[in-house]
């Protein structure tokens, strides 16, 4: 049975643990190895994307695979072939399928008749190659994980937050969400982050109040306010969350030597300042870089796990 990356637990904290080392030696020596000759990997993106597109295409070339990069919206998929059919033939064909798509079940359904292992490239729930390449970075900076507190101060319902949710306390991190009301995260992410916890050391905790949220934080993690594909859903995603602002008045209220991380596309001046955004705290070009170096990590472990 092939291994698939759908969400962030999907992996043991063991298994997480060995996949940032991974990480680690492959940034180090980037054309190292080329473990994916003669392997193929589709990518497939659904919504728009800058990093995760490149950092896939160049990451599988590097490893001497061929990526085949494709618009989902221009496959048959776009018209009526179901998402279980697709997934049959394109395990004919490729050796691994990396989908950006909407609803989570979208990629469960792929991956239930999937052949080749699955990669979540971020759904409306997950974004587990981010939160993957975000406690790379943390670590890279931190020098460990466990009992690191992280804040991520947003829309608590989005992929980011669920993520962070199931990866950090995976890796046994102490992981605040701060949300406004609403827009908390959804129950059943609250409790597996919490049984997670309770194997790691770690915690998963929802405030309402960002000041008491980042006191004494290691980590501050941001995203947008408004994700892809809920741009007309009607909601107020600005007023509720301008309090949320990651600003030089909030970081001060973090631990010292506190880092701020984004996923990008960033909307300064909305839930970052262009001041922390280009400060000193922040981490977020080495987070964009390190996308490339996670995900090989990913690729290759994932077809070893899979004895392809
Ligand atoms: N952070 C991230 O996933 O960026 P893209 O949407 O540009 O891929
Ligand atoms: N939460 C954002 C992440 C973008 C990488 C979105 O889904 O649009």
């Amino acid at each position: 049975m092939p291994r698939h990356f759908l969400r962030d637990d999907d992996v043991t904290s063991t298994e997480q643990s060995a996949l940032l080392d991974l990480a680690d030696q492959l940034k180090a020596d980037p054309l190292g190895t080329k473990a994916l000759a003669g392997r193929t990997v589709a990518a497939i993106f659904e919504k728009n994307s800058t990093r995760t597109r490149f950092s896939f295409e160049v990451g599988i070339s590097q490893l001497g695979g061929h990526p085949v990069i494709v618009d989902g919206r221009s496959m048959q998929l776009g018209r009526e072939e179901t998402i279980e059919d697709t997934s049959r033939v394109l395990s004919r064909y490729v050796d691994a399928v990396v989908w950006r798509t909407f609803a989570q079940k979208r990629i469960d359904a792929m991956a239930s008749v999937a052949g080749i292992p699955i990669v979540n490239a971020l759904t409306d729930e997950f974004h587990p190659c981010q939160v993957l390449t975000d406690l790379m970075t943390i670590r890279e900076r931190k020098g460990r994980l466990a009992g690191l507190t992280l804040t991520y101060l947003g829309d608590g319902k989005n992929n980011m937050a669920h993520s962070l949710l199931l990866g950090g306390t995976t890796a046994g991190m102490h992981v605040r969400v701060v949300s406004p009301e609403g827009f908390q995260p959804d129950q059943q992410v609250i409790l597996d982050a919490k049984h997670h916890s309770t194997e790691t050391g770690g915690s998963a905790t929802v405030f309402t109040d960002p000041r008491e949220a980042v006191e004494g934080a290691d980590v501050l993690v941001t995203d947008t306010w408004t994700s892809m594909g809920q741009e007309n859903d009607g909601l107020d995603r600005v007023g509720p969350f301008r309090a949320l602002q990651v600003n030089a008045g909030l970081l001060k209220r973090a631990a010292d030597e506190a880092i701020v991380l984004h996923c990008l596309p960033a909307h300064r001046g909305w839930e970052i300042t262009d001041e922390v955004l280009d400060g000193p705290a922040s981490a977020v070009w080495d987070e964009a870089e390190n996308r490339l170096h996670a995900q090989k990590a990913l690729l290759v472990w994932l077809f070893g796990q899979s004895g392809r």
